[in-house]
């Protein structure tokens, strides 16, 4: 049995919790949260604590802070020599306070704490600093996920950036999409269909070639009247740059 503590309660420590409790083989033992009412709805009240030094042994520690803090966490872990992982994309595993063994356990996904997720599709990244390490950690994924992938620092870097063109810039055009909706007085839902399409083609098209539209097509006239319609200067702004980009890439091919 592996015995895991979470450090953090927002929305990945609340998935993590939510599937190491079901899976097999793992029992989280502790979380750690400043605001314990966060994850009382996960946890019993005497596994949370809100005191570093009430924290006690643990086969791995994982810090599901912001980005900004993680450092801070792990240099308050008031014991040395224990495995302690990060659910960062962009931090590099050296971040993490060197008195104790480290790692780095990304899982590449979008969590949100209303929205469910299926913990077993979801890629789960890892790195450590030494083979025995990687074995803990590999046993502790594949508790959860069918995916595990062996990322060096340097690499989930790159990968952070292409999920953040992948999934948040397109969350992103997704909101600015349900604006332009609503001051026209047309319901989001309507899209919904062509937002489910547009991911799905991907799954079995490369996304170079799955590109429609009036930027790809250099259908001007229907370009000019779309930046007539749009009233907001960052709309326009945002509008002529991803059909510039669009029109660049499709030149390159
Ligand atoms: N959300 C995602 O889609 C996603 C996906 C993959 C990886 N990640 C990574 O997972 C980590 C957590 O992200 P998240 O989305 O779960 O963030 P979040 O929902 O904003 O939660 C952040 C957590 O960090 C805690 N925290 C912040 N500063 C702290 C400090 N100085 N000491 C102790 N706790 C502190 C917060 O505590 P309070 O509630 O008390 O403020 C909160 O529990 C980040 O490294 C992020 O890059 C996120």
């Amino acid at each position: 049995m592996l015995n895991v503590t979470v450090i953090g309660s927002g929305n990945v420590a609340q998935h993590l919790i939510r599937a190491f409790t079901k899976a097999d083989g793992v029992n989280v033992s502790q979380a750690f949260a400043r605001k314990p009412g966060n994850i009382l709805h996960l946890l019993p009240e005497e596994k949370i604590v809100s005191d570093f030094s009430l924290l006690q042994y643990a086969d791995i520690y994982i810090i599901a802070v912001t980005d900004n803090a993680i450092t801070e966490v792990s240099a308050q872990l008031p014991f040395k020599n224990r495995l302690v992982v990060h659910t960062s994309g962009s931090i590099p595993m050296d971040e993490l306070y060197p008195h104790n063994r480290r790692g780095v356990f990304y899982p590449l996904q979008t969590f949100s704490k209303k929205k469910e997720v299926d913990f077993s599709a979801i890629p789960v990244c890892l790195e450590s600093e030494s083979a025995e390490d990687y074995k803990l950690l590999i046993t502790l994924a594949n508790s959860i996920s069918a995916k595990i992938f062996n990322i060096n620092s340097n690499q989930r870097k790159a990968l952070h950036v292409a999920a953040v063109f992948a999934s948040n810039f397109t969350n992103h055009l997704y909101t600015l999409a349900s604006d332009i909706c609503n001051e026209h007085n047309l319901p989001f839902d309507i899209l919904k269909p062509l937002i489910t399409e547009t991911s799905a083609k991907v799954q079995h098209l490369p996304p170079a070639e799955a590109q429609t539209g009036p930027a790809v097509r250099h259908d001007s006239k229907t370009i000019e009247a779309h930046l007539q319609l749009l009233k907001e200067d960052n709309q326009k702004e945002i509008y002529q740059i991803l059909t510039q980009s669009i029109q660049a890439h499709a030149e390159k091919l």
